[in-house]
């Protein structure tokens, strides 16, 4: 494998993803990594990967007499040439490979190095991927038993996947229906994971359960802390029904585990995931795609036989539908925003916009406008519509939908769906906008 460094540098993730896409297994560790873990790591190169000005970090020197080729980016070859004598010119055994910030030239530069001077076997692949993980699990588990929370997002379907394949009747998943998610997805997850993977699958109807928390509930963050923590309670009710159960599973990615950079994130928004599952529960842990990257998560669910809806399916928040009525929670709105939600995504499939968009949605404000219907006046709601284009989320752009698909959405909502009788379109960027109203 390929260690890269992460000397300060923005585009750390990126090169350890370039390296991967090359077939060549790469991890991104902080630079409090020391030569000693790097041997254990069987690193066979290592990259130093820095930013343009000159930073405060330091790296254990034994990282460079390890005797493995030490490739040094920006603040990262000022590291290496001071550690070797502090001049500009080269001390002997070294070679520059200079580099342009052009892209595929960077990626020619990384070729030549992982290829030509490390040697490194090129043997990533999801499919080996599957194959040794598969291999993992079933030396971790024996014939012990594992537990999923199944949300039918990406993540939890493909380790749910994943895990069955290596287990197969040993895994049980569990799959809280709260009510708030899209139109068809509770159809969608029980079909794949009951008929077509025949799991053993439990579907729990909590709808009731958490509308009635929710009753008369309108702050923002109340509601999300009231789905999360109902989604604790069911999840541990129907674990303890359970018996013989050693392993949890989780859909950790490796987004969820590096802290790269030196960006810090400000929580502006209690990111109280669903699926976040309490520290304390008696559990040893499976976490078999902690080293994957996003797009290498669904290529293993496709890879898997997941179907597409399931493997591209656009980033949802934990708590669903929850986030996107505004105001008080109720059955009626809950029903108009999934139509509304149904509508725009038909239309955006049918434009084929669906992979280009990053995220769309329906949003349903607390605000209700006169309008007129069959020549009669009407008091009904607006519904919001959302499109971003975003590459992690932390800033979004919003989507120029052509203005005729624009329309054909809006005509189909208003004459569609009851009660609503104003459509309108959020033109707003993420900052100073978030991309869910709430
Ligand atoms: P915001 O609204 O903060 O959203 O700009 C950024 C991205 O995160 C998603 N989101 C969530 N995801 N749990 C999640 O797992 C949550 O509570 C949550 N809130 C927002 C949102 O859909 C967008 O993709």
């Amino acid at each position: 494998k390929i260690v890269v460094i992460d000397f300060g540098s923005k585009h750390n993730q990126l090169i350890t993803r370039t390296i991967r896409e090359l077939g060549v297994y790469s991890e991104l560790h902080p630079h409090t990594v020391t030569g000693e873990e790097l041997k254990s790591m069987q690193a066979v190169g290592v990259i130093i990967s820095g930013g343009e000005e000159e930073n405060v970090y330091n790296i254990d020197s034994s990282v460079l007499d390890l005797g493995i080729p030490v490739l040094g980016i920006d603040s990262g070859a000022q590291f290496i040439l001071k550690h070797f004598g502090g001049s500009s010119e080269l001390p002997a055994n070294f070679s520059t490979i200079e580099t342009d910030s052009t892209g595929d030239n960077v990626k020619e530069k990384l070729r030549h190095f992982v290829e030509n001077i490390c040697e490194a076997e090129a043997s990533w692949s999801m499919k080996t991927f599957i194959e040794i993980e598969v291999e993992k699990i079933r030396s971790q588990v024996g014939d012990r038993k594992v537990l999923c929370a199944l949300s039918g997002g990406v993540d939890s379907s493909v380790v749910a996947a994943l895990i069955h394949r290596a287990i197969g009747d040993q895994l049980t998943c569990i799959f809280v229906d709260h009510g708030l998610l899209r139109k068809g997805e509770v159809e969608s997850v029980v079909d794949t994971f009951s008929n077509q993977f025949h799991m053993n699958f439990i579907k729990v109807d909590a709808r009731k359960r958490f509308l009635d928390k929710l009753t008369g509930v309108t702050d923002p963050e109340q509601k999300r802390k009231i789905i999360g923590n109902e989604f604790i309670y069911v999840f541990d009710e129907e674990s303890a029904k359970l018996e013989g159960i050693d392993f949890l599973a989780q859909g950790t990615i490796y987004a969820d585990i590096i802290e790269s950079g030196t960006a810090t994130k400000e929580v502006i928004k209690s990111h109280h995931n669903v699926g976040g599952l309490p520290e304390d529960m008696d559990f040893e842990l499976i976490e078999p795609l902690k080293a994957l990257f996003k797009d290498e998560v669904r290529a293993v669910g496709a890879e898997l036989g997941l179907p597409s809806e399931i493997v591209h399916r656009q980033p949802f928040p934990g708590p669903g539908l929850g986030v996107r009525v505004l105001g008080e929670i109720t059955e009626e709105k809950l029903a108009i925003v999934r139509e509304a939600d149904w509508i725009l995504r038909e239309e955006i499939a049918k434009a084929g916009l669906d992979r280009e968009i990053w995220q769309y949605f329906a949003i349903l404000p607390d605000i209700r406008s006169v309008g007129v219907r069959n020549e009669k006046r009407s008091y009904d709601y607006a519904v919001g519509l959302r499109a971003v284009h975003s590459v992690d989320g932390m800033t979004a752009d919003w989507a120029r939908i052509p203005w005729d698909i624009l329309e054909k959405i809006s005509n189909r909502i208003t004459s569609e769906v009851e009660h609503v009788n104003r459509v309108v379109y959020d033109i707003t960027g993420k900052p100073p906008g978030t991309i869910e109203w709430e």
